[in-house]
């Protein structure tokens, strides 16, 4: 039997090559390997202001988006988090595991409300218990793995602390203490700011949409930063150049790699080549994925039908885990 893998995103409205390099295309490549689940989580979305509109649309969007990037239907499970409510339930019944305590010290947490602060927003109290529902997000499924980036280390340690926890308090073996899955995946960082990690929020210069028309991909790779000034003592290459070695490595685009690299130490590389080069690749890439893109949305109808189902199929599998938990916790039997 292989082991499951289960990962989840947040539906954003533009998925860019930093989300795909770093977790998708992962995601993509462990269908094969693994029994992957994979969720749209609409629920986590709404702890953070948003327009409800916007959302809706996003979620859909996303759907369409994953399924572009290769997530196929016939390998994987992906589904809406909202359509599968035993999510929320199970959150609940983890919340009155949860030492407050170790909720107040979540770092994500801890960034998201000085944000909001600092916008005179108020902080929910579902941005503070978000940590528990991605804990009922994983343990629902009894996954074994979940591919996840560094910003997310401490979100899988209380998952793991939760299930283990609820295994002592009630004499149980029922859910599965989940590893993290870090594996081999590229880090894009910002075109106009190569320090920072490529996000869309930091503004349209910084970021390459993954469905991105060729002109402006070319123009936003041939304004992206090189070299700034001067390097700091012992820094051989530039933020900005070795981000752009980085996505030309992530485009798959090795050998033509390593032939600029060599340029790059005997002093030769111009770095307009260099440019045009990712450029290329990166227009490869995003002409195929938005291809498959219209194909797969032209048939919107087959496409509902579809996320329905599978999001069915991860229900029947998040009620097998529920029925249990209810019984060991002592909630009465409901179906
Ligand atoms: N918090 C994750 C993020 O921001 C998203 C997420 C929600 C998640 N539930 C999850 C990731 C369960 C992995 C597993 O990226």
């Amino acid at each position: 039997m292989k082991s499951r893998v289960l990962s989840c995103i947040q539906p954003t409205a533009e998925m860019h090559i930093g989300n795909y390099f770093g977790a998708v295309k992962n995601w993509v490549d462990l269908q094969d390997s693994h029994d992957c689940i994979y969720g749209i989580v609409d629920l986590h979305a709404i702890t953070m202001p948003y327009d409800p509109s916007h959302l809706r649309a996003n979620t859909e969007r996303m759907v369409i988006d994953l399924l572009s990037c290769g997530i196929d239907p016939e390998k994987a499970i992906l589904f809406i988090q909202s359509l599968v409510p035993e999510h929320a339930e199970l959150c609940w019944i983890l919340g009155c595991l949860c030492p407050y305590g170790e909720l107040s010290r979540m770092t994500q947490f801890k960034d998201k409300s000085e944000l909001l602060e600092s916008g005179k927003s108020f902080i929910s109290a579902g941005l503070f218990t978000y940590p528990v529902l991605q804990a009922a997000d994983i343990l629902i499924y009894r996954a074994n793995f979940v591919p996840v980036g560094k910003d997310q280390e401490q979100h899988l340690e209380l998952s793991r602390d939760l299930a283990d926890r609820f295994n002592r308090q009630f004499g149980t073996q029922l859910l599965v203490k989940p590893q993290a899955l870090f594996t081999e995946t590229s880090k894009v960082m910002s075109l106009a700011d190569p320090n920072r990690k490529m996000s869309k929020s930091l503004g349209d210069r910084h970021y390459v949409g993954l469905f991105e028309e060729e002109s402006s991909i070319r123009d936003k790779i041939k304004s992206a930063v090189t070299d700034s000034g001067v390097l700091p003592p012992g820094v051989g290459m530039s933020a900005g150049v070795a981000n752009l070695f980085e996505i030309l490595k992530a485009c798959g685009k090795k050998e033509e790699a390593s032939l600029l690299w060599g340029q790059y130490e005997s002093g030769g590389l111009k770095y307009t080549e260099l440019k045009d080069v990712v450029a290329n690749s990166l227009v490869e890439l995003t002409t195929r994925l938005r291809s498959r893109r219209k194909e797969i949305s032209d048939d919107a109808t087959t496409l509902n039908a579809k996320v329905k189902e599978m999001s069915e199929r991860a229900r029947d599998l998040a009620k097998e885990t529920l029925k249990l938990v209810r019984e060991v916790v002592g909630l009465p039997e409901r179906e």
